[in-house]
């Protein structure tokens, strides 16, 4: 089926949000509006907006006329005031200025129910009666495997588009989001330099990733922190911890001052632990540092869990650009008349479309254990 004027293309942003969404929303719009001449609907809440648009409709002909009048009057801005419109037919003006805005201005949220084929079912009939017939959706793991779903589903046209600062889909060499997440850690190792050198102590700082290291492993080596613990290293044992303090120790006898640990969160540990490893490794520092006869009693370990500043901030020209080859290349697909469904990758630099559950690109864990070691040779002391 093709996409006419008459069949408007949906886009949501889902799950956890991720710096450049907006730069992607904006171009998905433009695209829509300049090149194709395609009406865009913004889907407000990712999925969760779609399940609560469904329920609001739930099989009635007056709540759907209501809400389709509800679209097509509270065009853009108007719509994107009204917290309680989910669907929203966006024009020129709600995408200008919102380039490297942070965040999603269609907000963007996790939702359990779309796990249930039933809900999903509702959603399919309220696009479809909408008129709606392709959806763009933009989000990380989880939210990408809600699109295959669709797909699956249904004869709508979806798109799914990496957006993530985990950097965890090994289909791609990037998702949107990791770009601006490690620019934003670079910048705030830099602080934590700062005074780390003026108290001549050890920062250990808690990056996200859930079980993936490119993160942190990133913004270790550009940022210079002298360490960086990564889940793919395996769990971090009383031995191994011990054999880093050994590490950061012999750095301070060699004449280091200062020494900033990067961890990933998603680092296990042997025996299990339920804290932040930051302050599992910060407890175990510390200890031997201050051990029976240590060479510097004195040194202070500090630990930070950096958190969601991770997933905030201006969006960087890395992430903008991405943003518009991957909106480009999710309306070439849709427009394809061969039908093709799938997920927008970078690989190899080039942008192209990939299916559903496409295998990992092998180079990406070879290319992870080279900076690691990379690394290695550029932080040792
Ligand atoms: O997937 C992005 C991410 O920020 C992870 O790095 C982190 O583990 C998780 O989301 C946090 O989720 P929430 O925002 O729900 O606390």
């Amino acid at each position: 089926m093709s996409l006419t004027s008459e069949s408007p293309v949906a886009v949501l942003c889902s799950g956890g949000d991720a710096p450049g969404m907006n730069a992607f929303l904006r171009a998905v719009v433009r695209l829509g509006l300049n090149r194709h001449q395609i009406p865009v609907y913004g889907i407000r809440d990712g999925y969760r907006g779609l399940v609560r648009a469904a329920r609001q409709v739930d099989g009635d002909a007056e709540a759907l006329y209501a809400m389709k009048q509800e679209i097509e009057r509270n065009i853009g801005n108007r719509g994107l005031i009204d917290a309680q419109q989910s669907i929203i037919k966006m024009d020129h003006a709600s995408v200008s200025g919102i380039m490297g805005k942070g965040g999603t201005i269609l907000g963007s949220a996790r939702c359990l129910d779309f796990h249930k084929p039933d809900v999903r079912r509702e959603v399919i009939q309220l696009l479809d009666k909408l008129g709606v017939r392709a959806l763009i959706i933009s989000g990380g793991d989880g939210s990408l495997t809600g699109a295959r779903l669709l797909a699956e589903e249904s004869d709508l046209r979806i798109i799914g588009v990496p957006a993530t600062i985990d950097n965890d889909l090994q289909f791609t060499e990037m998702s949107l989001g990791v770009d601006t997440a490690v620019h934003t850690l670079v910048w705030a190792v830099d602080h934590f330099i700062d005074t780390a050198r003026s108290h001549r102590r050890v920062m250990v700082l808690e990056t996200m990733g859930r079980e993936s290291g490119d993160l942190a492993r990133m913004a270790a080596l550009a940022s210079g922190a002298e360490m960086v613990i990564t889940p793919e290293g395996g769990a971090l044992t009383e031995a191994r911890m011990r054999s880093l303090a050994e590490k950061i120790e012999g750095a301070m006898t060699r004449g280091r001052g200062h020494a900033i640990v990067l961890i990933a969160e998603g680092v296990k540990f042997e025996p299990a632990q339920k804290r932040n490893g930051a302050y599992i490794l910060r407890d175990a520092f510390q200890s031997y540092f201050q051990r029976e006869g240590a060479p510097f009693p004195d040194l202070e370990v500090r630990p930070s869990v950096l958190g969601h500043l991770q997933r905030g901030g201006h969006a960087t020209p890395g992430d903008c650009i991405l943003a518009a080859r991957f909106a480009e290349e999710a309306w070439k697909a849709l427009l394809n008349p061969k039908g093709i469904n799938g997920i927008t990758a970078l690989r190899y630099n080039k942008v192209e479309i990939v299916p559903f559950g496409c295998p990992d690109l092998p180079e990406r864990a070879v290319h992870s254990r080279a900076m690691d070691a990379l690394h290695n040779d550029l932080a040792s002391w």
